[in-house]
């Protein structure tokens, strides 16, 4: 099985990151093949400033790293560096319903907001479609928010193997029904966009304060409350033991507790989960001569792969006229 993932260098990984995606990055990579790439392109529809996007590139580079991704196992590369996902694009756009597109959400959504959106934004989900079928990838481990991205993905293949006969595989999103949709400090999908995210690699002291700060109801203290529809229990669960886990929504059904109590024990049992995570992230940060290795042999071997695709699809399509 080929598992292939992005992630948008656009700031600092979140929970939501983490628990949505990253996470069954770091699950998957003993797979026969593993890509993984930091999609700058993508970023580049958000982030105007050059220096920051550098910034952003090599921190996600040294964030994946300190959670556990083995490059000895996983193809890690940035998105730029395999120039034939943009030529794949191409090849893909011209057979793109724009009718498809304007049903992205992506695009919808800031069009509803009153915002100008460009080409790029437009077109998002044609380089993550190209990003995927260029590696014959047949799992895409993601948070529920891109799931319509991989149906479009799967739309444009299955109309170009339509046309052109059997190039593309098709692939498959994998989402973990347990944290598909991390809430943030408001209840909230957490996002960047929203301003509720809780960051994997904050300093504990800033982080335990915007815990304290999550929003929380004014029921009672007596009130039992179900601890299944509570933000903050969820939260506590994606970083707690089992056990701890048990116990606390055991109190959540009894009652008779506050919530303070609770964010004290969500910022606790957070600076513990990724403790050794954050320790590793420091021995990373201080190698930049490795990280750039690791960049580098990504790159090659992801290329080689891409190239193949993009060559099949060209040849499908006429566009290489020496090589036939
Ligand atoms: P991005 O960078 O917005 O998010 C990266 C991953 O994090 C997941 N995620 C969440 N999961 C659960 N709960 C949340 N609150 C939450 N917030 C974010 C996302 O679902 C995603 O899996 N378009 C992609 C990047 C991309 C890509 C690709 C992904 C480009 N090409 C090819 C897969 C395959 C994106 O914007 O993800």
């Amino acid at each position: 099985m080929r598992v292939l993932s992005g992630i948008q260098p656009t700031g600092r990984f979140h929970w939501g990151n983490y628990f949505g995606a990253i996470r069954q990055y770091i699950d998957l990579q003993h797979e026969d093949a593993a890509f993984y790439f930091i999609a700058n392109l993508h970023a580049l529809t958000t982030v105007r400033d050059p220096e920051v996007l550098r910034q952003y590139t090599l921190d996600a580079a040294i964030d994946l790293l300190a959670l556990g991704l083995d490059p000895d196992h996983a193809v890690l590369f940035v998105q730029s560096d395999v120039p034939e996902v943009s030529e794949l694009t191409w090849l893909l756009l011209t057979g793109t319903p724009m009718g498809l597109l304007e049903r992205c959400h992506a695009y919808k959504d800031k069009k509803a907001r009153g915002l100008s959106a460009d080409a790029g934004l437009f077109n998002y989900p044609v380089l993550m479609a190209a990003d995927i079928l260029a590696y014959d990838s047949d799992t895409v481990p993601v948070g529920a928010d891109q799931l319509q991205h991989i149906e479009v993905c799967r739309d444009l293949a299955v109309s170009f193997n339509h046309h052109y006969g059997e190039v593309f595989r098709l692939p498959k999103a994998k989402i973990l029904d347990a944290s598909a949709k991390v809430p943030g400090t408001d209840g909230e999908k957490m996002s960047k966009s929203y301003n509720n995210t809780l960051e994997l690699f904050e300093d504990p002291k800033p982080q335990r304060k915007k815990i304290m700060r999550i929003t929380t109801d004014s029921r009672p203290m007596e009130e039992p409350k179900p601890p299944e529809s509570d933000h903050l229990f969820q939260l506590f669960s994606l970083v707690a033991p089992d056990d701890a886990c048990e116990e606390m929504a055991a109190t959540y059904r009894r009652g008779g507790f506050g919530y303070g109590e609770v964010k004290k024990a969500v910022a606790d049992a957070a600076e513990a989960y990724f403790a050794e995570a954050r320790a590793r992230r420091e021995e990373w940060a201080a190698a930049p001569d490795r990280v750039a290795e690791v960049l580098g042999d990504g790159a090659s071997r992801a290329r080689k792969v891409a190239g193949e695709v993009l060559r099949r699809a060209s040849d499908a399509c006429g566009v290489s006229v020496r090589s036939k």
